[in-house]
């Protein structure tokens, strides 16, 4: 294998320049000529794929969003799209691809390697902590520090107006973002998809930190809970308490743009290195992670047969302390 090929996928993260810039410099370091896929699968279909070394990488670790572009792909869900995309590859003579992106991605990436022997290796690059096989993936902890700066902010007026807000966050059909930002940013309450939670006890529980003196109050909601969205839910409450004079904050697309953290851009180069060193010992149809500080490759279905979930114990620790 002489050339290799990399690409952002779905969603962008804070971090993924970091990763690219890691596997651009990992592979040239390693021999390898790298090649950018533009515009995710689609980009691959399209030929729209760039040469690129160590230099075409400088400056952008510190870079949100992604300089080779992402996108959704409906063509490549068929096997004609990914027989297309095949073939763009081996005209350009790339045998192994380094995938950046959510389990979405991944799942390409399998069918990919699957159907036309393409050597793949993921990295897990999404702000919603949903993949399994890894602790931590790249875009959640600078996602998690803006959203919890955004509680900060509503907060301090809250404080002043003693007011209710409902505070929604980021995380697709996850609460990771959503129960890390409660016991940061101090939420009253939190309400996550991975938790059955009615709003009769929502209501309670918001009157009870009232009754214990509590003045300005949050609610942190997952964007995919069930109750519905942030402000589906503010109606909800005042229908059934006297908090009828709540405010709702959205803090949306921010959480994904943005300069990544230190975590994020150190997990992301280690990330990037071990993808490149795992193609170049011959792995393929594997994805890397983080257990334990340590760097782990397991197979790709790990992404969506392991889902990870946070625990149990995040959520007991936020409401112990709203108190
Ligand atoms: P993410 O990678 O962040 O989970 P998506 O779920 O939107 O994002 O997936 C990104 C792209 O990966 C899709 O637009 C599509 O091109 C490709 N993809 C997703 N699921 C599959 C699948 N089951 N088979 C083939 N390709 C897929
Ligand atoms: O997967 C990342 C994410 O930001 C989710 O948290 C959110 O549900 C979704 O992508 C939003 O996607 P779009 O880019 O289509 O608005």
């Amino acid at each position: 294998m002489k050339r290799i090929g990399v690409l952002t996928s779905g969603g962008d993260c804070p971090g993924m320049n970091a990763a690219i810039r890691a596997v651009v410099r990992t592979g040239v370091a390693g021999g390898f000529e790298v090649f950018g896929v533009r515009r995710g699968y689609q980009g691959m279909i399209d030929g729209d794929i760039v040469p690129m070394d160590a230099r075409s990488v400088s400056g952008i670790i510190n870079r949100g969003g992604t300089i080779l572009h992402t996108a959704r792909c409906m063509a490549f869900m068929e096997p004609d799209g990914r027989a297309r995309a095949a073939e763009q590859l081996a005209r350009h003579g790339i045998e192994g691809l380094v995938v950046i992106g959510g389990d979405g991605s991944y799942r390409g990436a399998d069918k990919l390697h699957a159907e036309h022997g393409l050597r793949c290796v993921g990295l897990p690059g999404t702000i919603d902590n949903d993949i399994g096989g890894t602790q931590y993936t790249i875009g959640f902890d600078t996602a998690l520090n803006i959203a919890m700066e955004a509680v900060d902010r509503i907060r301090d007026t809250a404080d002043s107006h003693d007011r209710l807000f409902f505070i929604e966050v980021m995380g697709r059909r996850c609460g990771f973002i959503a129960v890390m930002a409660s016991i940061a940013g101090g939420a009253e309450e939190v309400l996550v998809p991975e938790e059955d939670c009615d709003i009769t006890t929502i209501a309670m529980r918001l009157q009870l930190a009232r009754s214990r003196g509590k003045t300005s109050m949050i609610v942190i909601i997952a964007e995919g809970d069930e109750l519905g969205n942030a402000f589906t839910v503010a109606q909800k409450v005042a229908d059934i308490t006297e908090f009828k004079d709540s405010r709702v904050s959205v803090v949306g697309h921010m959480q994904r743009g943005g300069s990544p953290t230190a975590f994020d851009r150190i997990l992301a180069s280690r990330m990037g290195v071990h993808a490149v060193e795992a193609l170049m010992e011959g792995a393929t149809g594997m994805m890397v992670g983080i257990e334990n500080q340590n760097m782990v490759l397991n197979p790709l279905c790990t992404a969506w047969e392991r889902k990870s979930t946070f625990s149990p114990d995040l959520l007991r620790v936020s409401r112990l302390l709203a108190i």
